[in-house]
């Protein structure tokens, strides 16, 4: 039933719409709130495609997931058979777990140091390697945009720091990818999927008593406001893939794909500097702020960490495969 709603809903985006507008029009669908920096590059993006575009495409943008959660968009992107509608969106890298083996690698724990690090991988020719084989399920890459480094949360009377004690018992809610769900394990921890939508409510509940995120999302939605304490673990990335149905793109005429795909790249220069800057003023407003204590982990508390997630390694290096791994690793170690 469901699925056939999502049908009726899809086949109603391809309704021709007034002529007055444009030839084309994207819905540019994503979870998060307006002021984050995935928020803005979408609002820049529209912009500018609004503005140079004019009468030939038009984008609209909606945030906060009103028109799907990351799970289903990609879903209604493959559904959607509409040539002059098309559905884009920038889920999180980790949600492409059903239609990439070698996009998991992105969520392996401590494989990027920093920011530094995620830009070596996602600029080097690794990247088309690693999204290629989505053209086969239907969805075309277009670029990444960043969020920034992910630190975890807990609501309790001591904040994260000893592996697996502090993990222990604790419920965490992750995204759907299975490399966090192995990863909270071997911290010590209980992995919990949940939409983004749905973790607020979790955390004020007590359903799950910690996540995982960057600073953005832990405060534009608040999350901090129900946990008691913020470890700046910097354990893994939170980018985003910005794409688009593979068959809508391929139908779009030349001179169309190569103007929106300029304006995209503005859009992911400017998206970089709104996450650098996100993730300092989000941090500082958080520490000001009476809710969430912020921790920093000392090196030896890191190292133990990093120790602990070692497995996650094992386990998942031949689903990603072990070439690849180590030729990305061979990059960032350069
Ligand atoms: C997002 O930043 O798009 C959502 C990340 C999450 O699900 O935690």
């Amino acid at each position: 039933m469901k699925r056939l709603l999502l049908v009726v809903f899809i086949a109603t985006l391809g309704m021709p719409f007034t002529a007055a507008q444009a030839e084309y029009l994207i819905k540019f669908s994503h979870v998060v709130a307006p002021g984050t920096p995935k928020g803005k590059a979408a609002d820049l993006f529209a912009k500018l495609v609004n503005e140079r575009m004019k009468g030939k495409v038009k984008v609209e943008v909606f945030p906060n997931s009103q028109l799907y959660n990351d799970d289903k968009v990609l879903e209604a992107m493959r559904l959607n058979t509409s040539r002059t509608t098309g559905i884009m969106a920038a889920p999180s890298l980790s949600k492409f777990v059903k239609f990439s083996d070698t996009l998991q690698a992105f969520d392996l724990p401590y494989l990027f140091d920093d920011m530094n690090d995620v830009h070596k991988l996602v600029d080097s020719p690794l990247m088309d390697k690693m999204t290629d084989g989505l053209g086969k399920k239907g969805l075309r890459a277009l670029t990444v945009w960043d969020n920034g480094m992910k630190v975890f949360s807990i609501k309790g009377d001591h904040p994260l720091r000893k592996v697996p004690d502090d993990f222990t018992g604790k419920k965490f809610r992750i995204q759907s990818s299975n490399v966090a769900e192995a990863m909270i394990k071997a911290l010590g921890g209980t992995p919990q999927k949940l939409p983004f939508k749905e973790v607020y409510t979790a955390l004020a509940q007590g359903v799950v008593d910690g996540q995982e995120n960057a600073w953005s999302n832990i405060y534009s939605k608040k999350f901090y406001e129900v946990q008691s304490y913020i470890s700046v673990s910097n354990h893994s990335y939170l980018g985003y893939l910005v794409v688009v149905s593979q068959d809508f793109w391929q139908h779009l005429p030349k001179d169309i794909r190569a103007q929106l795909t300029e304006i995209l790249k503005e859009a992911t220069t400017a998206n970089r500097q709104y996450a650098a800057e996100a993730d300092k003023e989000d941090r500082k407003k958080i520490e000001e702020d009476h809710y969430a204590k912020v921790v920093e982990l000392t090196p030896q508390e890191r190292a133990a960490w990093k120790q602990a997630c070692q497995p996650v390694w094992t386990q998942f290096r031949g689903e990603i495969g072990g070439e690849l791994l180590d030729e990305i690793t061979g990059l960032l170690k350069k």
